[in-house]
This record gives C-alpha cells, sequence and structure tokens, in this order.
C-alpha cells in the first residue's frame, strides 16, 4: 500500500510511503531551486513516484497537511493585511496545477488536480490537521512506544500550538493554543524587528545573534509582550508587538521606545540587536519549559517527540533537553511544514488504516540521488576535468586535503530531507582553524559573519567532545563542549562554548563516517565542520546544481560521487 503526504503552502514537499516505510521524502524547492517553495510540489510527488517505480494508480491514498475549510483566522488576518497574505502567498511557482493550488479554496480542488495531471487513480484523499501532521511527522517515526508531543510553529490553521499524547499508533490531542498567540509568530515578529526577513527563514539569524547579547530586555518582553499565566499556558499581547505589522515595520510605540528603532537590513548589528535577540530567545525557551511541565503533569512520559517550526530552534532543544522533565527527546530532522508531508502520510497509515508501527527514522538520506555514470555525464557536459578515484584513494585524499585547509564541496548518495545537510550535500572544512568560519561565510556562503558552523563527528567519540554522551543523526540541537575540547575546534565552537553537532554512524552513512576517520588519522581530530552546500539558494539536489555551484563560487575542490574536481583544473 502506497500513501502519499503532501505539503503545499511554503516548504511544499511531497512524502511517498510503502506498507509504513518512507521510500522518499522531498522538498520542491530543491528541483525548482526557489528557497521555501510555495505551491503544488509537482516535481517533489513526480520523483515520489520515480522513486517507487509507480504511477499515481498505484498510491492508495492521499493526504494534505492542511483543512482549508478552517478559514475564520484567516478572513480576520486578511482584513488586517491584505499585502501580507498576497505577499506570503504569492505564486512564484508553475502554472497551472501550482497556480491553482496557491491558496487555501485551492487546495479544495486538489483531488481533481492531481488526477488531472498525473493520470487516473482511485485513491482517497484526505484533508488533515496541520497540528496532528507535525505531531505524527514526529512521533510515529520516533523510537518511543508512548511519548508526550509537543508542536508549535507560527500557525496552522488556527492553532499555534498543541499537547499530544501518543501511545502505539494513535496520537491524541490534548490541549490547543490558538492565534493570536503564537510562541512562532512572537519570534518571527522579532525577527524581523531586527532586520531580517521572517519569510526568507531568518529565524535561524536571531538565534546564532543570541549568544552575543545579553537577556537585557527580558524583563519587558516576558511582561509586556509574551507573558506566561497558570495552567501551563501563554499569552502574546499584539497590541505591543503585531508579527502582521512587523513584516511592514510598524512597531507599536512601546516596542520603539523600550527596544529602540526597529534595524534597518542593512544596518551594523549593534550590541543592543544582539541583546534584543538574547531577550527574545531567553523568553522562548522558558516559555516552552513552562508549558512543557504542563504537558508532562498531563501525560506522565518520560519521552517526548517535538515538531513544528519553533522546533528548529536547535538552543531552546539543547536547554529543555537538559532542564524539562522528559529524559528522552526525539526531533524531526524536517520539524518545520516539510516535515507534515511526512507526518500527514503516517496519520493515514496508522490512524485511517488501522496498522501497527514499524518504523524508525534513523537518517534522513530520503532524496534523489545520482549515480556515478550520471554525475560523470554532467561533468563532462560542463567541460571540467575529473579525476575518479576508489574510495581507499579518494577518502585519504579527500581529508588530506581538508587537513591542509581546502574548502570541498561534497555530494553524495541520496539527498537530505530537511534543511540540515548531513554530510550527502555539504561542504566540508577543517573545524581547527580559527579563521575556517569567517572564509565560509564571508567568501564562500556570502553570508553573515556570526552565523555558527556545525561539526560532523564520528558517533563514537562524541562522549570525549561534551563530556557526556550524546548521539543526534540530525544536528538538531546545542550542547557545550567541553572547556578542554574547544580551543582544539575554534571554527564550529560558538561565542557561548557551545557546538550543534551531527554524529555520524557507520552503520546509516558509512563513507561519511569513513571520510570523517581518515581526518581523525590524519590530524587526531574525528570531526569535520559542515556547512550545507548552497550558496544564498537551496541545498543542491542535482550534480548540474552543485557544479553551477562550484563555478560560481571559490571553495577548492568538488567531489561528486567517485569524481574528484579541483579548482585549478576548472
Ligand atoms: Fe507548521
Amino acid at each position: 500500500m502506497y500513501i502519499l503526504g503532501l505539503t503545499t503552502l511554503g516548504d511544499s514537499a511531497a512524502t511517498l510511503i510503502r506498507d509504513g516505510e518512507v521510500v522518499a521524502a522531498v522538498e520542491e524547492e530543491r528541483f525548482s531551486r526557489v528557497k521555501h517553495h510555495s505551491g503544488f510540489p509537482y516535481q517533489a510527488v513526480q520523483y515520489c513516484l520515480d522513486e517507487a517505480g509507480i504511477t499515481i494508480a498505484g498510491v492508495g491514498h492521499v493526504g494534505l497537511y492542511w483543512k482549508p475549510w478552517i478559514i475564520r483566522h484567516k478572513v480576520f488576518q486578511a482584513l488586517k493585511s491584505l499585502a501580507i497574505s498576497r505577499e506570503m502567498f504569492a505564486a512564484r511557482a508553475d502554472r497551472g496545477i501550482a497556480q491553482v493550488s496557491d491558496s487555501y479554496l485551492g487546495m479544495l480542488k486538489l483531488p481533481r488536480l492531481i488526477r488531472e495531471r498525473y493520470g487516473p487513480s482511485e485513491f482517497r484523499f484526505h484533508y488533515l490537521e496541520h497540528h496532528l501532521c507535525h505531531a505524527a511527522s514526529a512521533f510515529f517515526v520516533s523510537p518511543f512506544e508512548t511519548a508526550a508531543i509537543f508542536t508549535m510553529d507560527g500557525t496552522g490553521e488556527e492553532t499555534t500550538t498543541m499537547f499530544s499524547h501518543g501511545v502505539g499508533a494513535r496520537v491524541r490531542p490534548l490541549k490547543r493554543i490558538k492565534l493570536p498567540h503564537s510562541l512562532g509568530q512572537f519570534y518571527s515578529a522579532v525577527t524581523n524587528f531586527l532586520g531580517f526577513d521572517m519569510f526568507a527563514g531568518d529565524e535561524w539569524k536571531v538565534m546564532g545573534l543570541a549568544a552575543y547579547g545579553q537577556p537585557e530586555y527580558y524583563d519587558f518582553f516576558s511582561r509586556r509582550v509574551l507573558a506566561l499565566n497558570g495552567n501551563h499556558d501563554f499569552h502574546v499581547n499584539i497590541r505591543v508587538l503585531d508579527h502582521h505589522l512587523a513584516k511592514r515595520y510598524q512597531f507599536s510605540q512601546e516596542i520603539v521606545e523600550t527596544l529602540g528603532p526597529p534595524r534597518s537590513p542593512k544596518e551594523e548589528i549593534s550590541t543592543r540587536h544582539q541583546n534584543i535577540a538574547a531577550s527574545a530567545q531567553r523568553v522562548l525557551e522558558d516559555a516552552v519549559l513552562h508549558l512543557l511541565e504542563g504537558l508532562h503533569e498531563q501525560t506522565r512520559e518520560e519521552n517526548l517527540c517535538l515538531a513544528g517550526g519553533v522546533a528548529f530552534n536547535s538552543v531552546m532543544n539543547g536547554r529543555l533537553i537538559e532542564e524539562s522533565p522528559f529524559k528522552r527527546v526525539f526531533i524531526q530532522p524536517a520539524a518545520g511544514d516539510a516535515g507534515c508531508s511526512l507526518g500527514a502520510a503516517y496519520l493515514i497509515h496508522h490512524g485511517i488504516c488501522k496498522q501497527p508501527r514499524g518504523f524508525q527514522m534513523e537518517h534522513a538520506y530520503l532524496g534523489p540521488s545520482f549515480d556515478s555514470e550520471a554525475c560523470a555525464a554532467a561533468l563532462k557536459n560542463a567541460g571540467l576535468e575529473f579525476e575518479t578515484l576508489a574510495d581507499d584513494e579518494m577518502l585519504p585524499r579527500v581529508a588530506r586535503m581538508i587537513a591542509d585547509g581546502a574548502i570541498v564541496g561534497w555530494f553524495q548518495g541520496r539527498m537530505e530531507f530537511g534543511p540540515r545537510a548531513l554530510g550527502n550535500r555539504s561542504f566540508l572544512a577543517d573545524p581547527r582553524r580559527p579563521d575556517m568560519r569567517e572564509l565560509l561565510n564571508h567568501k564562500v556562503k556570502l553570508r553573515e559573519w556570526f552565523r555558527p558552523l556545525a561539526p560532523s563527528m564520528l558517533e563514537e567519540q562524541s562522549s570525549a567532545i561534551f563530556g557526556k554522551p550524546h548521539i543526534d543523526p540530525f544536528m538538531v540541537t546545542v550542547l557545550s563542549v567541553a572547556e578542554e575540547q574547544r580551543d582544539r575546534i575554534p571554527a564550529v565552537v560558538h561565542v557561548d562554548g557551545t557546538a550543534r553537532p551531527q554524529t555520524v554512524s557507520r552503520k546509516t552513512n558509512p563513507r561519511y563516517w569513513q571520510l570523517i576517520r581518515e581526518f581523525e588519522r590524519i590530524t587526531a581530530v574525528p570531526m569535520l565542520l559542515n556547512t550545507s552546500f548552497n550558496i544564498q539558494e537551496p541545498i543542491v539536489c542535482r550534480p548540474e546544481d552543485a557544479i553551477k555551484t562550484f563555478r560560481g563560487a571559490s571553495f577548492d575542490a568538488l567531489v561528486l560521487e567517485n569524481h574528484l574536481v579541483m579548482r585549478s583544473q576548472r
């Protein structure tokens, strides 16, 4: 039985599962090359069908991550700001199916449109609650038989935060917090205040900046903007900080009087901006910890599953693993709306088809792959000279190049699902070099100086680096690096002594594991600096994307499967 899950507005994506196993999961942006692609994921769907070797006729169920008839909040929002709605959901994709589905109304026509585009099929179509999809995306693929589930985002329909309880093949919602009380929208408003763009997903920048500041405005935020109350609830005062108005830089008088003027996008970053970021970050973390205490009281579970866009906040994740009452935490790596496509498929598999659990998500390598011949063909097409090497030659050579200071574009196997490159579409560099962060941010990735860079480390060695056991194949948690280790790996340790590691397992990514092992042999450091293989674009998907990026940038070598291209041979 094949089940297709869909996300169609913002971070569009498709996931196909067969008998409860993920066959393929991919974001549309990787094909369209438009970041956070909004519109029907028609290339992603086609790829999923191709990967399974089926047509749409072979799909038994299709699930959408949204119930489009819940529009009370939309009407309210549209009245407040027509322009913003248009901007957010402007059709950026191709004509036809993509255009029609770029609206809530269009979602109602999806079953017909899918058949028109992909051919006849007897599939049953399901509109599914957004936060249930988030919850399913974490719990049903987690290692836990039972767990408390916490989902939080900007909004899904009108729910912004949901408590649920997962038991076996069932997710039971316990509590929904609705608009305008939204942790995601609070953080987005601060993102805009700091001159970044919430529609571009710039919330990462606020989190990175927060480490440089002091929470000087904590009391103001927690008293006047995001207040916690009894009953493990919270309240956002949109008269003080309104997410919609923030988009147009129309901030309330109280905000401007307290925090000063909003930062314009080109303005230098000051201590004040860093302190605002630190304050908002702390308030968010405290709110989530407060809510989790309530969820723990209700469920008495030791396991916690997290999803929803706010669960990308890896600094918050690190703190709640330390301080929340839960003992074990699983975070869906595609925590944002793309992951809802996966959740939708599992919600149908367990909730509607009543199938038992059986799958565990141990890695995120669920996208397209390109074999050695396809990579060689792309290189020849581009007129690039390359060497073809077996791994016993390739891996030591690449490790040596990195140890000697090279930045390598590394492309192998199936592309990652979710926003993190996990060693299959990555830039790799030497974590020991103090100048490497600046070099990568400024010269290669063309982005802000304060963006932290993360390490991929041998799973077996993570205890030594952090001073305690830590396994995270998905790079979703920030934690403190053991003090004696910090000076050895300055390029991947943030200003506050933390890092956001990926632990690499020999079982799930043997070739990447082996490469890191080779680097360790040379340097005695069991990790590589890993940042996503992209420059101001979505992560590269096809060999052609990697080659285009190589040609337009200044990194030293490109590896496509077992082919090596050196910059000097370009
Ligand atoms: Fe969401």
